[in-house]
């Protein structure tokens, strides 16, 4: 898989002049995972979209392959790559096969394709036996697993998971759990949101905070499991600052 990375400098949101977050430079990469934390309303929604491109920031200078774009050009490229899985993921009133042929259907993909990665991404995401129920009649850890899978057979270098594990039983964030490592050996990026760090720290290389309006970060690269127990919030870096 080809790395994809792209920085964003002087990244900054407010919204109705309340400053959200001032951010000196922030990097995603694929093949990494990292953890974005912080409390309600800190802005870690607001953020992962606008890394997505679906919101636009009040200032980002946005570099792609060492070269400074446009944030209407940066979009395209993002737009390509990058896939923002949502809080509580849209299920369209169809069954689970037809929600995951959506996405491939409206980027032109061929009709052996759509049979192909629908065919791969049910067995990936353990929802052969669901296929032909109703994606609106799911449980909640099934309906993320249908937006995993549905994110998944568009190939994307970086998914940013909102909240995939909130409401979510021990099975069910297994299961996601386990998705998401198959995601991570394949080179694909990714940030996911979660208030239980507990859930989602042993995914982690990094941990990234948002607090009093700062992103905070840190790295346990070489010790990706035992990230719990070393995890002290007096060991975080500010990042650039
Ligand atoms: N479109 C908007 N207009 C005005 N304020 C907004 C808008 N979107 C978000 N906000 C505000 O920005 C702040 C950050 O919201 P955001 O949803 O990003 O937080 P969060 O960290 O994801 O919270 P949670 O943990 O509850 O999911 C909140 O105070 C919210 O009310
Ligand atoms: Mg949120």
């Amino acid at each position: 898989m080809t790395i994809f990375n792209i920085t964003f400098k002087d990244l900054n949101k407010s919204f109705n002049q309340r400053l959200l977050f001032n951010i000196p430079e922030l990097t995603i990469e694929s093949g990494k995972c990292c953890l974005l934390s912080g409390i309600n309303g800190s802005g870690k929604s607001t953020l992962l979209k606008i890394l997505a491109g679906l919101e636009n920031p009040n200032n980002a200078e946005v570099y792609y392959k060492n070269i400074k774009m446009s944030w209407k050009s940066a979009c395209k490229q993002i737009h390509k790559n990058i896939i923002y899985l949502h809080q509580t993921p849209l299920m369209f009133d169809a069954s689970v096969e037809d929600n995951i042929k959506y996405g491939m259907r409206k980027q032109g993909f061929s009709r052996d394709k759509i049979k192909t990665n629908t065919k791969n991404a049910l067995q990936w995401a353990d929802l052969e036996h669901l296929k032909n129920n109703n994606a609106r009649m799911l449980s909640g850890g099934e309906k993320q697993r249908v937006a995993l899978a549905r994110a998944y057979v568009l190939s994307p270098k970086i998914l940013l998971l909102d909240e995939s594990f909130s409401n979510i039983d021990a099975q069910g964030r297994k299961q996601i759990a386990e998705q998401i490592c198959k995601l991570k050996d394949e080179g694909i990026g990714i940030i996911l949101t979660s208030h239980e760090l507990s859930h989602t720290t042993s995914l982690a290389e990094h941990h990234m905070q948002l607090e009093n309006n700062r992103l905070i970060t840190s790295s346990n690269e070489n010790n990706v499991t035992n990230f719990k127990n070393n995890f002290e919030p007096s060991s975080l870096l500010l990042v650039n600052a």
